[in-house]
C-alpha cells in the first residue's frame, strides 16, 4: 500500500509518533511476506512561527494558518494519514489548512493523534474530519497522552502538556505498535 503521513507537531509529540509509525508500516509489509508498505512523511511546517496568543485566537475564529508547503500529490496515494495534536478539542488549526488542500483529492485518509487527554476525551474529531474532508474516514485513533502514557493518574493539562513522547521509549513503541497495526490492516 502506496501511504503519505501529512504530520503537524507543535511539541514534538506527534513528529516522534509519525516517524516512528513510518518505520513500523515499512517493515511491516516486508514481514507479513507482501511487499512493503511505501510510505512517505511530509512534516506540515507554519509560515508563521507559532505562538501560544494565536493559537487560541486561531482556534477561536476558525483559522487556517498559511503552511511553507503542501504535498501536491495526495491523489497517487491509497492512504492518507493525517497527525497531529488536538486543540482544544478541535484537530490543531493547521490540519485544518491541510484537509482542505486534500479535500476531494484523496482515495481514503485516516485520523491518528497523541493527544492530552487531561481533559477527557474527545469525541467530536470523527464528525469534524468528515465534514472538513467532505468524505468518511478510514480510522480515528486519538492515543491520548492521560490514557496511554506513563503519567500520573488523572494528569493534569501541566502533566501531559509537558510530557514529551520522545523521552518515553516505551511509550513511544507502544503507541506506534497500536497505530501502525491500525493503519497497516487498512486495505485500498
Ligand atoms: C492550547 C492547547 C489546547 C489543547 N487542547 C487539548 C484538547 O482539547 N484535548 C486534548 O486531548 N489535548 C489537548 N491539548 C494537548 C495536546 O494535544 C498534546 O499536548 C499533544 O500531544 C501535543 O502534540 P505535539 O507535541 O505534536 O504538538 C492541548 C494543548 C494546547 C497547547
Amino acid at each position: 500500500m502506496k501511504i503519505l503521513i501529512e504530520y503537524y507537531s507543535r511539541t514534538g509529540n506527534n513528529a516522534a509518533l509519525a516517524e516512528r509509525i513510518a518505520e513500523g508500516l515499512r517493515s511491516m509489509g516486508a514481514a507479513e511476506g507482501g511487499s512493503a508498505h511505501g510510505v512517505t512523511l511530509f512534516s506540515l511546517a507554519e509560515r508563521v512561527p507559532r505562538k501560544m496568543g494565536g493559537l487560541v485566537a486561531d482556534m477561536v475564529f476558525g483559522r487556517k494558518p498559511a503552511l511553507q508547503a503542501l504535498p501536491d500529490n495526495v491523489g497517487d496515494y491509497d492512504l492518507v494519514v493525517f497527525m497531529g495534536p488536538l486543540w482544544m478539542f478541535h484537530i490543531a488549526a493547521p490540519l485544518r489548512t491541510a484537509i482542505k488542500a486534500a479535500r476531494g483529492r484523496m482515495k481514503r485518509y485516516c485520523w491518528v493523534s497523541v493527544s492530552g487527554g487531561a481533559l477527557g476525551p474527545n469525541p467530536g474529531i470523527a464528525k469534524e474530519l468528515v465534514k472538513r474532508a467532505g468524505k468518511g474516514l478510514a480510522l480515528c485513533l486519538d492515543l491520548n497522552i492521560a490514557q496511554y502514557c506513563e503519567v500520573p493518574a488523572g494528569p493534569s493539562t501541566g502533566d501531559t502538556g509537558e510530557y514529551r513522547l520522545a523521552e518515553h521509549p516505551g511509550d513511544l513503541e507502544r503507541l506506534a505498535g497500536i497505530a501502525a497495526s491500525a493503519v497497516g490492516k487498512l486495505r485500498p
